[in-house]
């Protein structure tokens, strides 16, 4: 779905990404894996056109594009904030209702609201609190509710399990599973370290000096033989 070729990325003068590519396909949950510093946040930035590279070329749906956020929010893919940014002082409904103006009417929004409800129903009792009340993983629902109210293709997310506890990261990632299964929509999710929750993903690809060093299922030997060359 969407597909990176070749590239080489930084920041002026200093070169973050060597001949980096990568296949993120589309109902498949992709993990991007690799230590501090590997060039996982300038991948994903690239990938969504935050950052535009010296060189190589992106593609979606099998067409050469020139990424920009905006072309991205309309054909259907969404970054998240990183660690999973609330408006503190909205409540939980406010949060969710940001994404308003993309509606041609109140009715459009508010059967696209009560089917984001049907999602997360965990949400139900919290919609008219200040979202800074509720616990980091409660805010990552809502940070999660407010990007599947705009039906994505496909959602990209920089280190979901921040700041998170052992318990939360997986609730996290289990969540992004079931929305996978219940909606068809892709993820593609940076993290560090994900070893336990590997099984939950279908494809990683682990990043070292700004190169990709495995690319393959979230399963297996090879993978396995990988993650310890490049964490232990
Ligand atoms: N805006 C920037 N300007 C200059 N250099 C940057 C900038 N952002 C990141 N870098 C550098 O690029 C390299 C890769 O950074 P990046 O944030 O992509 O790594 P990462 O794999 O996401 O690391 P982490 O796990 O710590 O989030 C690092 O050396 C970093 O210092
Ligand atoms: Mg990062």
């Amino acid at each position: 779905m969407l597909n990176l070729k070749n590239i080489d990325a930084g920041y002026g003068k200093k070169q973050v990404l060597s001949n980096v590519s990568a296949e993120f396909k589309s109902s498949a949950i992709t993990v991007v894996m690799g230590p501090n510093g590997a060039g996982k946040s300038t991948l994903l930035k690239a990938a969504f056109g935050l950052l535009k590279p010296y060189k190589g070329e992106i593609l979606f749906e099998d067409l050469p594009i020139k990424a920009t956020p905006q072309m991205f929010v309309k054909k259907g893919v969404f970054m998240g904030p990183q660690g999973r940014r609330v408006f503190q002082n909205m409540t939980v409904q406010e949060n969710i209702e940001l994404a308003t103006h993309f509606w041609k009417s109140r009715t459009d929004f508010e059967t696209a609201f009560e089917r984001v409800l049907s999602y997360f129903e965990e949400l139900k009792p919290f919609l008219k609190l200040p979202a800074g009340n509720l616990s980091g993983g409660q805010q990552q629902m809502v940070a999660l509710a407010r990007i599947f109210i705009n039906k994505p293709k496909m959602v990209l997310l920089d280190e979901p399990s921040i700041g998170l506890s052992p318990k939360l990261i997986n609730d996290t990632f289990f969540k992004i599973k079931e929305m996978k299964e219940k909606t068809g929509t892709a993820f593609v999710v940076v993290e560090h370290n994900l070893k336990t929750l590997l099984p939950l993903t279908d494809f990683a690809y682990i990043l070292k000096d700004g190169r990709v060093v495995y690319n393959g299922k979230s399963e297996g030997r090879i993978l396995e033989k990988m993650m310890q060359a490049v964490f232990e």
